[in-house]
């Protein structure tokens, strides 16, 4: 199995979305794993039940701090932890617009409805004097505005005749266990899915002018020129002559460059079997945190080194 994503939790209160994240990552299947439990509130009942399941804890009062100073500080925690991504569970306090920033895309949340309605606080009352029959919850990436990022995915949860907000809460809170662990696990696992980096690789290179898709010895493959004489600057490979791992090949000027490579990053590159000799790197991309710019750099690369003359000329306006 590829690396399991890590995955920090930041937390206010009870930290019972905390524990459904835990217990699902118990799983061996499981494509993520919580590697730290932070809180603003240092009384966070869930600190102690993430202690007693043996993750690193951490918790420091926002109080006297401002937020870009306070964030800083949890930030240092989640880098040392070694996080691809952020599960705010419960966190009831706005993240600093540079945090957001730097983990755009990697940071969920679960919000007590379903998104676009009711943002923000004391949601149940609100859906229940709305006369709405259906209220649920949402799981959405974070942005720099409150509860807007994109719906990664919603529950559905009836409202009863003479529900209160408690009531409708509670079984609310029975969906919200279901769906974040679910949705954090697909949103994770997409990005060391074959068919997810074929179509995301797919999509870069044929950005690049004049270049078609072609499948050879049944890896799939990216070539600049024409159907009939064009050549190939880019191959993904999936645990091809057994390897373990699905990697990007692209062109390299040779041996030394190659060689240079992995010595600067044995965790990213690697010499793959037959295309390696002649002068192909592996880039791997089954990793929870590929910086697709990187991919798309090196792809630019590979196709202005195979690419016609004339062609050439225009990748400098890329
Ligand atoms: C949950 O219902 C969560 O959706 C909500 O706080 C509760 C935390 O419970 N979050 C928000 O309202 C965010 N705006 P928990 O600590 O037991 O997971």
């Amino acid at each position: 199995m590829a690396d399991r994503a890590r995955v920090a939790v930041l937390i206010s209160g009870r930290g019972s979305n905390m524990a459904a994240l835990i217990y699902a990552a118990r799983r061996e299947d499981c494509p993520f794993e919580i590697v730290l439990v932070a809180s603003n509130n240092p009384e966070a009942r869930g600190l102690e039940l993430a202690a007693a399941e043996g993750i690193p804890t951490f918790a420091l009062s926002h109080k006297g701090l401002d937020r870009a100073e306070f964030d800083a500080k949890i930030e240092a925690e989640i880098e040392s932890a070694r996080a691809d991504y952020i599960a705010l569970a419960g966190y009831m306090r706005l993240l600093s617009p540079e945090l957001v920033a730097r983990w755009r895309g990697k940071i969920l949340n679960i919000h007590p409805s379903l998104l676009p309605k009711y943002k923000g606080l004391d949601t149940h009352r609100r859906a229940i004097e709305a006369g709405d029959t259906v209220s649920g919850c949402s799981v959405h990436l974070v942005t720099e505005d409150l509860d807007e990022g994109d719906v990664l995915g919603r529950t559905e949860v009836a409202i009863l005749t003479g529900d209160t907000p408690e009531r409708l809460a509670s079984r609310v809170l029975i969906a919200e266990h279901q769906l974040y662990a679910s949705v954090l696990a697909e949103y994770v696992g997409r990005k060391t899915d074959p068919d997810w980096i074929v179509a995301k690789v797919g999509e870069l290179a044929l950005a690049l002018p004049e270049s078609h898709a072609r499948t050879s010895h049944g890896a799939p493959g990216w070539r600049v020129g024409t159907e009939k004489s064009g050549k190939f600057f880019a191959y993904v490979s999936i645990h091809h002559h057994g390897e373990e791992a699905i990697a990007l090949l692209v062109k390299t000027s040779g041996p030394d460059e190659m060689a240079a490579l992995i010595e600067a990053d044995p965790d990213l590159y690697y010499k793959p079997a037959y295309y390696g000799a002649a002068g192909w790197i592996a880039l791997r991309l089954d990793r929870p945190d590929t910086d697709w710019e990187h991919v798309a750099g090196w792809l630019r690369k590979s196709w202005s080194m195979v690419a016609p003359k004339k062609l050439q000329a225009m990748a400098e306006f890329l």
